[in-house]
């Protein structure tokens, strides 16, 4: 393959940048050409592409955002958008893509796969909720931003002696209220993968209360209700002196960690590797610290992800 374009999708996840540096400054290295595509399928099917050369992503591996813009764009679902798409990239004469995004970013990339076009998915998102990688690009940096929030927040909790319930996005997984849970030594980690019993959190409360226990934080991920109903439930069972605090979108900004831009550098690179070989349907991962590449088709319809349920398990032993 001689030109292959990027583009980013979905929410928007700190290290896309550096993914799209890796992917045109690799490309470049093996002599191809590389065009960015502003804002996901959606600028796919308006034409809104441009080449990018060395300069055009200098200085971003830093910059949490995506250079390239992003969008959600359900019409690329349609038979009618995917074949706008796939006429715009050959108007453009690009024969492969690299796709950097979250589940319906991968679907658009199955669906231009099904339809003979090879793409790449490079698994980006604050969620971790990818099949075929234990971890996504953002990730890493949204629980360090959680964590960085929890610390703050426990300093108030200690001093007003209150419990404090912490919403996290994460959409229907509860990677990152488990892993900044953990890491912040909540109290409580209320994901929805595991169930859990209110008057069991309330008793762990009241415990730790009677021990002099100062704080308390409850770590709550968005996809199993909004805190402020969680508050009220719990309110059943005692005043706690409940305050609830949703994290939202700050948890999707800020500088990438270096894990998450290493990450990003290894997976744009790969993707380049492959497309080069001509190799396309695949999506991008990291296994037990090996980069593979599997079946997109096959990852995505016969695959789920499934969160480190140990780490439930742990908090419960050692966060009480
Ligand atoms: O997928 C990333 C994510 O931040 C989820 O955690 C969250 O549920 C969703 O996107 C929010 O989407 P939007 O920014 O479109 O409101």
């Amino acid at each position: 393959m001689k030109r292959i374009a990027v583009l980013t999708s979905g929410g928007d996840a700190p290290g896309m940048n550096a993914a799209v540096r890796a992917v045109t400054r690799r490309a470049i290295y093996e002599g191809m050409e590389v065009y960015g595509i502003n804002y996901g399928y959606a600028g796919l099917v308006a034409g809104d592409i441009r080449k990018l050369d060395v300069p055009d992503v200098g200085d971003i591996i830093q910059r949490g955002g995506t250079c390239l813009y992003s969008a959600r764009y359900p019409e690329f679902a349609t038979e009618e958008g995917q074949l706008k798409g796939i006429e715009q990239l050959k108007k453009f004469g690009i024969e492969g893509l690299v796709v950097i995004g979250g589940d319906g970013s991968y679907h658009g990339a199955l669906a231009l796969t099904k339809r003979g076009f090879p793409a790449v998915g490079i698994p980006g998102t604050i969620d971790n909720d990818i099949p075929g990688t234990d971890y996504t690009i953002g990730f890493d940096t949204a629980i360090n931003t959680v964590l960085d929030a929890i610390d703050r927040i426990r300093d108030t909790a200690t001093s007003h002696v209150r419990t404090f319930i912490i919403e996290v996005m994460g959409r229907d997984a509860g990677d990152i209220a488990l892993w900044a849970g953990v890491a912040g030594g909540a109290d409580d980690i209320i994901i929805p993968e595991h169930d859990f019993d209110m008057e069991q959190v309330a008793k762990r409360i009241r415990a730790g209360r009677d021990r002099g226990k100062k704080h308390c934080l409850i770590i709550l991920a968005e996809g199993v209700m909004p805190g402020s109903e969680f508050a009220k439930q719990l309110e059943v069972y005692g005043d706690f002196h409940a305050r609830v605090s949703v994290l939202g979108h700050i948890v999707r900004g800020g500088s990438p960690t270096a894990r998450d831009r290493v990450l990003a550098s290894k997976f744009g690179s790969y993707a380049v590797d492959l497309l080069k070989e001509g190799k396309g349907g695949l999506c991008i991962g990291s296994l037990n610290n090996q980069l593979v590449a599997a079946d997109i088709v096959e990852t995505l319809e016969t695959k789920k992800h499934q969160p480190d349920l140990s780490l439930y398990d742990l908090n419960h032993q050692i966060s009480f």
